[in-house]
């Protein structure tokens, strides 16, 4: 119901989504990667094209359908989807960062399939970080209104505000994925909605709880805190 009413009101815009999670390399055949199933990106991407949006998704490796109307670009790690980011931002107006990068990946990439050494017990893998993808898009001289997100199995209040203000968002959906039925490939999520008040960004965090519903209904409902 509240895309319905919120008909036309992304009229104009270009919405910038990146959904599910990235898959960083190991070897020609492994990887390292999450969980994240893509469907609220997703569901996100079909709520602003229905308000009327111009939609870029830019998505890691999920087996979801293109919502129709959209532009959607396929990547597989973060740096790609940096890059697809990039390419997308110069008249971006909203950016919401609902993908699970990888925070990192593989120091070095094997070019060959990694061989089991018998009788080791332990194999070490060298990681480096991986581009904060969000924080790159405040970082820019005129960034769009931009918009995270945290799933957090413990303390959400406390995460939601740190990253708020660490990668200077300004907004942030929390979602506890702990909870049983919700987040991660579930169909059903629920939200806390945190933002700062501009004038006094020490100021505790003002949130909005959003009840447990379908992830497209939740994605409509999302949508109207972001609306010019
Ligand atoms: N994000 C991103 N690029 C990254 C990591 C995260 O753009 N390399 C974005 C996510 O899309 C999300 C937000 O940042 O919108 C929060 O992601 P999260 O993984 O919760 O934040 P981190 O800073 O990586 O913190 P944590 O240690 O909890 O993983
Ligand atoms: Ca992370």
């Amino acid at each position: 119901a509240g895309g319905e009413t919120h008909a036309g009101a992304l009229a104009g815009h270009h919405v910038v989504i990146t959904a599910g999670p990235t898959r960083e390399a190991i070897d020609p055949v492994r990887y390292l990667s999450n969980h994240s199933s893509g469907k609220m990106g997703f569901a996100l991407a079909s709520a602003a094209r229905d308000m009327g949006a111009r939609v870029t998704l830019i998505a890691g490796p999920v087996t979801l359908a293109t919502p129709e109307g959209i532009t959607r670009i396929n990547v597989i790690c973060a740096v790609e989807m940096l890059e697809a980011v990039n390419a997308a931002l110069p008249d971006c107006d909203i950016f919401i960062g609902c993908a699970a990068v990888a925070d990192y990946r593989l120091a070095d990439i094997a070019e060959h399939k990694l061989k089991k050494v018998p009788g080791s017990a332990a194999l070490t893998l060298n990681l480096i970080e991986n581009p904060d993808i969000i924080a790159s898009v405040t970082d820019r001289e005129c960034p769009p209104f931009t918009v995270g997100f945290a799933a957090e199995t413990r303390e959400l209040a406390r995460h939601a505000h740190d990253k708020l203000v660490r990668k200077r968002l300004d907004l942030i959906v929390a979602n506890d994925v702990a909870a049983p039925g919700l987040g991660f490939g579930a169909d059903d999520n629920a939200a806390v909605l945190y933002h700062l008040e501009p004038d006094q960004p020490e100021v505790p965090v003002t949130s909005h709880t959003l009840s447990p519903r379908a992830k497209q209904d939740l994605a409509s409902a999302i949508l109207v805190y972001m609306l010019p």
